[in-house]
């Protein structure tokens, strides 16, 4: 391909800075001054644990790509054991320095690239002084839940991976679901706040080695050529820097058109995983929750007609399940809670996975539902490990085809334990579903409780209570977890 031979040039033409502690790449020669005759200097903060030195055909490749001249600058931040609201100034200082030593014009326009783990602090810094910048590009990374894209104050473009391992497409899902109601509000949103997913793409697409072995483990091997996504991830990067600055011209209808299209593709890729989260929760609803009371009610044909459910999802657990008649129909009226996992806000780097750990799902069994309707016949008695065989069937359906092939291909499968029954409400209540994975397998036990259905116990009649996997917690174990290349990090714990 003709971009991977326009790489190997580049990399034997780099030519760097090598007076101070940072890396400062000066611009191509050949390349044409700004109109206003500011420099642009791109200063690149490397992720956790990897060189900067990693980022220089990255830098190399924004230059090429980018019309106009372009000063790169690669912190180097090995000495310090984090990055902090603290160095992080003193280190952009130290950089600006050297670039000012090498030649840069006085008061350039300053980006801020950013990958990984540290996005979350530059967004910090960046936010606290926008007017010293122009804009902020994350790679594999996204803005934190302290920030909103609508209102951030400076234009902020987001790279990542659509199968980055350590940024988990689940987690951009919400960022994208939140920006399609914030165009509606603000439109060109998308076009000020653009963003990528990269399709193919992991989270060592931005650098020339390997991650260190801790990240390395929880990405996923990128399909294609990296030196396409990464000159892919240069274009955008350039595009991006082009149209803030408006230079040259058609800088600003070009971004336009690109980044739209970008917003588009990222709505395609994440619309399977917001239609499955939606499934296990909408509003105050759960429709998985129906969808399983009903199953478990055994009905089949006609007479699964003669029953409704309507499935709360409430945080009162002292409501059990019950059936009522309203205007000549049945309802099953089941209270149900979806269990989020807890996480604070410094730990929201996408590593976690983000859908529930379980649904507590309290429903009634099929013995009461046909005391209940006098002349019906209970056709099928289905486990709580039935319901939830069928969740992972509904996810697995419902991904992208590319998705589905490439968990195929990795051979990873799931096992459906029997469930584990307990005799007491409270124990139920407090035993999460189980997800274990061992040899690669997923193992996913449920665990039930269920009431005699004698009238003695009412309201505790026949009570069938499942702890069910949502149907967005089993595709993201087919989008994100089953393909890392170590999955010890996903059981509940
Ligand atoms: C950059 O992207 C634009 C718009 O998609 C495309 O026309 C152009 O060929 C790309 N350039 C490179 C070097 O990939
Ligand atoms: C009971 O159901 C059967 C078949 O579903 C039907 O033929 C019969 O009429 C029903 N009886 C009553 C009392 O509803
Ligand atoms: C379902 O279970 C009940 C007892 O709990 C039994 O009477 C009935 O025959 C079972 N039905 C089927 C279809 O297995």
């Amino acid at each position: 391909m003709s971009e991977s031979v326009f790489l190997v040039v580049i990399i034997a033409a780099v030519v760097t800075w090598a007076s101070g502690v940072h890396v400062t790449v000066s611009p191509l020669p050949g390349k044409a001054e700004s109109i206003s005759r500011r420099d642009v200097a791109l200063i690149v903060i490397p992720e956790s644990g990897v060189s900067h030195t990693e980022y220089t055909v990255l830098g190399r490749v924004i230059q090429q790509i980018y019309p106009l001249r372009m000063w790169v600058s690669l912190l180097d931040i090995a000495k310090e054991e984090t990055l902090t609201l603290d160095n992080l100034p003193l280190l952009l200082g130290e950089s600006m320095k050297e670039l000012s030593n090498a030649g840069i014009h006085s008061d350039p326009d300053i980006f801020l690239a950013v990958h990984g783990l540290r996005g979350h602090v530059t967004a910090d810094y960046a936010q606290a002084v926008p007017l010293s910048l122009r804009g902020l590009i994350l790679l594999g990374t996204f803005l934190p839940k302290r920030f909103h894209y609508d209102s951030f104050p400076l234009p902020v473009l987001t790279i990542v991976g659509e199968i980055d391992g350590v940024v988990r497409i689940t987690r951009l899902a919400q960022i994208v679901q939140s920006m399609i109601l914030a165009d509606q509000q603000q439109p060109g949103l998308v076009i000020q706040r653009p963003i990528v997913l990269l399709e193919g793409a992991n989270h060592d697409t931005f650098v020339q080695g390997d991650l260190p072995a801790w990240l390395h483990v929880l990405d996923i091997q990128a399909e294609g050529d990296k030196t396409v996504a990464t000159t892919k991830a240069s274009n955008l990067t350039a595009i991006f820097i082009a149209s803030i600055l408006q230079e040259p011209e058609g800088s600003v209808e070009t971004a336009q058109l690109v980044f739209q299209a970008t917003f588009e593709h990222a709505k395609n890729l994440i619309q399977p995983i917001i239609s499955l989260i939606e499934m296990t929760q909408d509003n105050l609803k759960s429709y998985w929750v129906k969808s399983a009371q009903k199953w478990l009610s055994g009905l089949e044909g006609k007479q699964s007609t003669q029953l409704e459910v309507d499935s709360y999802v409430v945080a009162d657990r002292t409501l059990p399940p019950t059936l009522v008649k309203e205007h000549g129909i049945n309802y099953v009226i089941t209270f149900s809670d979806v269990i989020q996992r807890s996480e604070n806000d410094d730990k929201d780097q996408g590593l976690n996975p983000q859908a529930p750990e379980e649904i507590a799902a309290r429903m009634l069994g099929p013995e009461r539902i046909r005391e209940y309707l006098k002349n019906s016949t209970i056709a099928h008695n289905y486990t709580c490990q039935d319901l939830n065989y069928a969740s992972f069937m509904t996810a697995y359906h419902s991904a992208s085809e590319r998705a589905r092939n490439r968990y195929n291909n990795y051979h990873r499968g799931v096992i459906f334990e029997p469930d584990i029954v307990t005799d007491s409400e409270a124990l139920w209540e407090s035993t999460r579903l189980k997800l274990d994975t061992v040899d690669h397998v997923l193992h996913v036990t449920s665990i039930s409780y269920q009431t005699a259905n004698d009238q003695a116990l009412s309201p505790y009649d026949g009570l069938f209570f499942c702890k069910l996997l949502a149907p967005d917690r089993a595709l993201e174990w087919i989008y994100v977890d089953s393909l890392r290349r170590s999955m010890s990090n996903i059981q509940n714990n």
